[in-house]
Formats: C-alpha cells, structure tokens, sequence
C-alpha cells in the first residue's frame, strides 16, 4: 500500500461518491492559479464535513484557517439560507482568494470572511455555533479549542484537522511546533470535562494524516 493507492482510491470514491461540482473545481484552479500552497481538504474530506454539518444540524459554522475558501464552500452548502459561516484567515492573498470563490460560488452573503490573525480577532466573532473546523497554524490548535468551547452550543461539533501528521504526532520529544501543538490540544481536551472525542487517522491524496471529531456535551449529557 502506497502514496498512490491511497490517491487511487480517492480518486475512485470522488468519481463515484462526492460530488464535487465545477464550482468546487473552480475554486481549486483559482487557489492554484494565486499560487496558493495546495493543502485544501481533498473533496471526500470536504464531502465529509458537509455530511456532519447537515448530521448536526448546523446553523452557524465557525472556520479557522480560510485559504482560499474550499472548505468554507462544502460547509456554507449544507447550511439552511439562514445559516451563515464565520471563516478567518490570516493572509490577505488567501482571503482575497476566498472572497473571489465564495462569490462565484454564490455565497457571498452566507460566508463572511475574517482577515486577521485568529487570536486576534476571535475576541470579536460572536457565538454560539454548532460546528468548528480548526484548520490554521498547528500550534495554536490547543487555544482554538478554548476559544470554541466559549463558542459553543449545546451538542457542538469540533473538527480539528491534520493531528497526525504523517504519525510524528506520537514523538512526546519533538520539536516540530505543530507537533507539540497537537499534543497540547490533545491534552486539553483530555483534560476538559463534558467533551466525547475521537481521532481518526486517514490516507488519500494528501498522504497519511487525520482528524480529530470533538463533540461538547448539552446540558443534560
Ligand atoms: N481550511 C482550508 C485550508 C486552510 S490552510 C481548506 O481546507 O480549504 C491553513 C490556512 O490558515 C492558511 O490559509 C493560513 O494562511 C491560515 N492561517 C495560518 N495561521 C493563521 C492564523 N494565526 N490566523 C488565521 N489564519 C491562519
Ligand atoms: C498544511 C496545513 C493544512 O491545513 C493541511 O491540511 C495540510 C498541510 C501545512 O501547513 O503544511
Ligand atoms: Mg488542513
């Protein structure tokens, strides 16, 4: 099994299974043409969190690390029309990038893009919301989860993203900052009380990585 069975398959599974439209394929080509580093979500990753904002039932999204909006589309496309996506992003390439995809992908009045870097502005993005993706600058993963738990609602989903890094995420002594700051986040959601968790370890078109799925209990839970 190798980088290009992996790739195969998704292949295989994005022909058949995820529907992913010319817009979405537009939005790629765009991210590519700005030179764009390619680190989107592959289109079965994108389809997957589609498929657990519409489980959740999700009306407000909240998406840390924008690049150049291809997640935000998948995620904005399983809202109701009065649903609404806040992304943030640091880089105003990525964002401007973003804000001329969610246009062409109709959006625009769905999705409101945040320029900035996230510790800054997230003192000033209101909450609640039902789904998070954290997807920005690894090291900071374990105070995105803080600051989505003040943001969250009852029965929020957390999606973290590339937590296993190739499987460098077990090193206790590594000196990689992304590394040392997924084992942060995975200490302090070890460490919070009322949180369901899981972390799947995936292949495909980006090579070994993985997620972790984080789930804030309701009241009652
Ligand atoms: N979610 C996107 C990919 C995001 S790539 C997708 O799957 O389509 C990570 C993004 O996070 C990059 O655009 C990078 O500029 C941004 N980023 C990095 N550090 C950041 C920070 N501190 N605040 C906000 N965005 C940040
Ligand atoms: C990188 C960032 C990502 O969000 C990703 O999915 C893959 C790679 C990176 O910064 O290298
Ligand atoms: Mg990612």
């Amino acid at each position: 099994m190798n980088q290009s069975t992996w790739a195969a398959v998704d292949t295989y599974f994005d022909g058949m299974l995820t529907g992913e439209d010319d817009v979405l394929r537009a939005a790629v080509r765009a991210c590519d043409q700005a030179g764009l580093p390619r680190i989107q979500v592959t289109p079965n990753q994108g389809a997957m969190l589609h498929l657990l904002a519409r489980a959740r039932g999700a009306r407000r999204v909240l998406e840390i690390g924008t690049l150049g909006a291809y997640s935000t589309i998948w995620l904005a496309r399983a809202l109701p029309a009065s649903g609404r996506v806040i992304t943030l992003e640091r880089d105003p390439t990525h964002a401007a990038v973003a804000r001329a995809n969610l246009a062409r992908a109709g959006l625009a009045d769905r999705v409101q893009v945040i320029e900035g870097a996230a510790l800054n502005t997230l003192p000033g993005v209101a909450g609640p919301f039902d789904l998070f993706f954290i997807d920005a600058d690894k090291g900071s993963n374990a105070l995105y989860f803080e600051w989505a738990l003040r943001l969250a609602s009852p029965g929020a989903v957390i999606v973290i993203d590339n937590v296993v890094r190739g499987g460098a995420v077990v090193e206790a002594g590594s000196d990689d900052e992304s590394v040392r700051g997924v084992r942060r986040l995975v200490e302090s959601i070890a460490r919070t009380p009322g949180i369901a968790s899981a972390a799947l370890q995936t292949v495909g078109s980006k090579g070994y990585d993985g997620f972790i799925l984080a789930m804030v209990a309701g009241r009652e839970a």
